[in-house]
């Protein structure tokens, strides 16, 4: 299976948020054009914002609902323990479809196998690989999601085949010496951000059984460059002058960093090249 990990709409780290230009204006026109704007002016859509947060923290007496003692802050440091960032990968079709695709179209490398699956989140390729007849499935979650996916496991009646087990790969003990198949979904943007291979590649060199799968196997690396005027102004050259002041300090900060988001093919202004190939089976 050959991963070729491109525009990502999942967003697993916080979205950058784009300003919009009004196409029909003559003069484009950024929300932080008039620095003297007054707050009553720019404020017309927060003035929930005191009721909309007591909502974001659920009653902490409530056992019934996982994660109720949670608060705002908690998923602030640990976003993969809410559902949101979960709700966001399972409805990127093209992410989770591919894998369904794989395990189900595959399903002869799955049958009477020990599968392990690293970093499970809600369980769904654990999921997947019970479904076609896997012997036995360990679905390491480190983060608080794992109490939700065992009682998604539960909930869809696989209690028998998929064990959860709640730590980081790196410090959890697996009940058995040794897996058949390692499944994972850890690429991030520019294929390595989300800085888990190294995780995948330690349940290898550990658990892996000798000639095992690890799913997916070949990652690519691709490059391409844009031109956007107009997104350079509005990302970088926007600290010059902040509502009238210069912070042009943040702008050296700002140019060196990557930014993560969607452009217009129109903006694509070199052929796509491919620099890396990587066998996460040998790496
Ligand atoms: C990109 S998500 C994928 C979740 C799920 N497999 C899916 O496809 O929807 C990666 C998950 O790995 C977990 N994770 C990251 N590093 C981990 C580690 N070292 N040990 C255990 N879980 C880890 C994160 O908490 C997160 O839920």
């Amino acid at each position: 299976m050959e991963h070729e990990y491109q525009n990502n709409p999942s967003g697993k780290m916080p979205q950058k948020i784009r300003f919009e230009y009004d196409d029909d204006e003559g003069e484009e026109e950024s929300r932080f054009q008039d620095p003297d704007e007054t707050i009553e002016e720019a404020a017309t859509e927060s003035s929930n914002l005191e009721e909309d947060l007591t909502m974001c923290d659920p009653d902490p007496d409530d056992a019934s609902v996982i994660g109720a003692d949670k608060t705002s802050a908690d998923y602030y440091f640990d976003s993969y323990s809410h559902f949101g960032i979960h709700e966001e990968m399972l409805k990127d079709v093209v992410r989770t479809k591919t894998y369904q695709n794989v395990i189900y179209k595959n399903s002869f490398l799955f049958k009477d196998k020990v599968v392990l699956d690293v970093g499970a989140g809600t369980g769904i390729l654990s999921l997947f690989c019970a479904k076609v007849g896997a012997k036995h499935v360990y679905a390491i979650e480190c983060s608080g999601m794992a109490d939700m996916a065992q009682e998604i496991v539960k909930l869809n009646g696989y209690s028998e085949v998929i064990t959860v087990l709640k730590g980081k790969v790196e410090e959890i003990e697996l009940p058995v010496a040794q897996v058949d198949i390692i499944i994972s979904e850890w690429m991030g943007y520019f294929l390595l951000y989300e800085n888990m291979l190294d995780t995948v590649l330690y349940a290898r060199n550990k658990w892996l059984v000798k000639d095992g799968l690890v799913l997916p196997d070949k990652a690519s690396l691709y490059l391409t460059a844009i031109e956007d005027a107009d997104y350079k102004e509005d990302k970088i050259e926007f600290w010059n002058n902040v509502y009238g002041f210069n912070m042009s300090c943040i702008r050296k900060q700002s140019i060196m960093e990557p930014l993560v988001d969607t452009v217009d093919q129109k903006q694509i202004v070199t052929s796509c090249q491919r620099l890396k190939v990587g066998n996460l089976s040998v790496l």
